[in-house]
């Protein structure tokens, strides 16, 4: 399988952001993802890096579809990782990548819970499958896009999970377990954004 270069990806960023300002939130968001996940899959010989990397470099392409003038339309957020699924493969990436987009959400998102919420989904499962997927969607839990952007610690990203249930938190402390913890403080301070 062809992976996208760091030259394609940021092409695509640019291509699909509908300002400077979201290429940056969204841009600079992937790049720490893809820096924490570098930090998590070094004991982990089963991981792919290369595709680790492309993942979380390409995951939240979707968000650019969401920009509505000049914000985030939060109340269709959910919609994006489907929106860069639609977008990634409408671009001719392959499978194992566009899968990045629509199964990071959360720590995955069910068939019984997009019935239970009402969620604008299609009614199937988005759980992370490979150890890749999984990796990227443990990453991405440890940085928000918010405004001033902000890197999560584990507890309270967890105190943030809980309020979906105790399974959610559940999961999430089995990619705790299975990944380690990832060290923020450094990244924090290169970036000038605080840890919550
Ligand atoms: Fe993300």
């Amino acid at each position: 399988m062809k992976l996208p270069t760091l030259e394609e990806i940021e092409v695509l960023h640019r291509k699909y952001a509908p300002s400077d300002e979201a290429f940056k939130s969204v841009y600079i968001h992937c790049q720490i993802v893809a820096e924490i996940a570098k930090q998590l899959f070094s004991s982990n010989k089963n991981i792919d890096p290369d595709l680790v990397r492309a993942g979380c470099l390409l995951h939240d392409i979707g968000v650019y579809r969401l920009y509505k003038d000049g914000y985030i339309d939060e109340s269709r957020y959910i919609c994006h990782g489907i929106f860069g699924d639609e977008l990634l493969r409408g671009e001719g990436l392959p499978e194992s990548i566009c899968r990045f987009a629509s199964h990071h959400t959360g720590v995955g998102i069910s068939k019984e819970q997009i019935t239970e919420r009402q969620l604008p989904l299609p009614h199937q499962d988005f759980f992370a499958e490979t150890e890749e997927e999984l990796l990227v969607m443990y990453a991405d839990k440890f940085h928000s896009k918010s405004t001033p952007p902000r890197f999560n610690s584990a507890s309270s990203y967890k105190s943030y999970v809980a309020r979906f249930g105790e399974d959610q938190t559940e999961k999430f402390q089995n990619m705790i377990d299975h990944f380690g913890l990832p060290n923020l403080e450094q990244l924090a301070v290169r970036y000038g954004q605080f840890i919550v």
